[in-house]
């Protein structure tokens, strides 16, 4: 066996948009001669099993302290839970890990949000730690600036605005409104009892803070600390999916092969967004308004919506989970009516796709941003009096998007840009060696 390499644990929070792209960098890291071991809760575990035959990767398991009941709806609920169960867990399993391959014993620890607790743990055995960010940086940027907001008087010690106001960073990044705060949809607690120590344990024992973005992408949120480190957009060609919480619906690629090129319309609001019943409808009828071919999105679990009576759909498939990344890479999509959780923004800008920005809660209003004020490749959805995006509004923006060369020439163009930001001489793909190194 080879001495020496570098053997990573990943430690995600159990949440899609999280494991997502963690897993995509341990296929990275593997590719590039890494050790990884990868740990779900068994819960996961469960919902994703069957798909990690002929992996580089070990996957191992930890209880997260719910029963089989508990639905993980309730994010909050997992979290606590999570913390109350698994420190006490996690020194047995990583003894266990390194006694079945005394050469190539654990040398660091990568978590996401939330589980900060595990460098902890790894910190006490010796274990170096570092951080992977699955949001933007600059959303990492705001959170990294909370006592200076609360210095300047911008927000409370409670995460609170003190008025609603624009603000900017640093010069190069994008205004933000204080009412858009990534952490103020998640509650006051959260941000005292979560986000606050969170921070703190990143500062103490996260020697990287590492982001799936680069440079290019998002110039001024590098230089808001040396150890946020860009190193993406991560991506992987054939990637076999191991870590979908649901079955993909692959009859969708069938179905998109027999659509015209560059004319589909691809709706999906990731893993955690929940619309309103009205909302909903509104959504279904504007897409039969547009007339064209579209593929929705709708996950399944949620009992509280309904398609309209008058609701045809006769052009769009409905799919209940898609191959996302394949579906926004084939040549019959046209434009992407987004939530903007990073993962599909950044997908989406990798496959050169329009956007149509429609962004629920937390870091998605800044993604937005990104979109449609600096890179300008999307247009927002605006809502009206009644805080509903009428049928006619999704109509007239998916028309102006899909008429406007420009956002169709910056999207190709960004494309470029993104995809030449992971080639062995650049940045981010120095960056990942950067990182590899120093973790051996
Ligand atoms: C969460 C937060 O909500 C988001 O704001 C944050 O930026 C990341 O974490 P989520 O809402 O699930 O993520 O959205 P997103 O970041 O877009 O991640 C969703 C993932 O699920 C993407 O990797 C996407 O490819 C995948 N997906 C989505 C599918 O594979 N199939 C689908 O049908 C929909």
């Amino acid at each position: 066996m080879q001495m020496g390499i570098p053997h990573f644990l990943a430690i995600p929070f159990p949440v899609q948009g999280q494991v997502n792209p963690i897993m995509t960098f341990c296929q990275v890291l593997a590719n590039r001669g890494c050790k990884v071991t990868f740990l779900r809760t068994e819960f996961s575990h469960k919902r994703v099993k069957d798909k990690q035959e002929g992996s580089q990767i070990k996957f191992v398991t930890l209880p997260d302290g719910l029963g089989p009941e508990d639905g993980r709806v309730d994010v909050m609920k997992v979290l606590y839970s999570i913390k109350s169960t698994m420190p006490s867990l996690l020194p047995k399993l990583i003894e266990d890990i390194n006694a079945s391959d005394d050469e190539n014993k654990i040398t660091c620890i990568i978590v996401t949000m939330n589980m900060g607790w595990a460098l902890e743990v790894g910190h006490r055995l010796g274990i170096k730690g570092a951080f992977f960010f699955a949001a933007s940086a600059a959303s990492m940027a705001s959170c990294y600036c909370i006592p200076r907001l609360i210095e300047d008087g911008i927000i409370d010690t409670d995460g609170h605005p003190t008025k609603k106001q624009e603000f900017q960073l640093s010069a190069d990044l994008p205004k933000m409104n204080t009412a858009d705060l990534p952490w103020l949809s998640l509650g006051k607690s959260f941000f005292t009892d979560q986000l606050v120590p969170e921070l703190e344990t990143m500062m103490k024992l996260g020697e990287w803070w590492l982001c799936n973005s680069s440079y290019d992408l998002e110039p001024g949120a590098f230089s808001i600390s040396e150890r946020l480190l860009p190193i993406g957009p991560l991506m992987i060609e054939n990637e076999s999916n191991q870590s979908s919480f649901w079955e993909e619906d692959t009859t969708c690629i069938d179905w998109l092969d027999h659509q015209t090129p560059q004319s589909v319309i691809y709706v999906s609001f990731g893993s955690l967004a929940v619309m309103d019943p009205n909302q909903f409808k509104e959504l279904a009828l504007g897409l039969d308004l547009i007339n064209k071919p579209f593929l929705w999105v709708v996950r399944p679990g949620n009992d509280n919506i309904a398609y309209p009576d008058e609701f045809q759909g006769a052009k769009g498939k409905i799919v209940g989970w898609a191959p996302q990344k394949k579906v926004l890479s084939h040549p019959a999509v046209s434009c992407f009516i987004s939530h903007c959780g990073w993962n599909s923004t950044i997908e989406g800008v990798c496959s050169g796709v329009p956007f149509l920005c429609w962004p629920f809660f937390s870091d998605q209003f800044l993604d937005k941003s990104y979109v449609c004020d600096v890179w300008k490749v999307g247009l927002g959805l605006e809502k009206d009096e009644h805080g509903l995006i009428t049928k006619e509004e999704i109509r007239k923006k998916v028309e102006q998007l899909l008429g406007d060369e420009n956002i169709k020439a910056r999207s190709s163009k960004l494309k470029e840009i993104a995809i030449s930001n992971m080639e062995e001489v650049a940045c981010s793909s120095k960056n990942l060696e950067k990182f590899i190194k120093w973790a051996k």
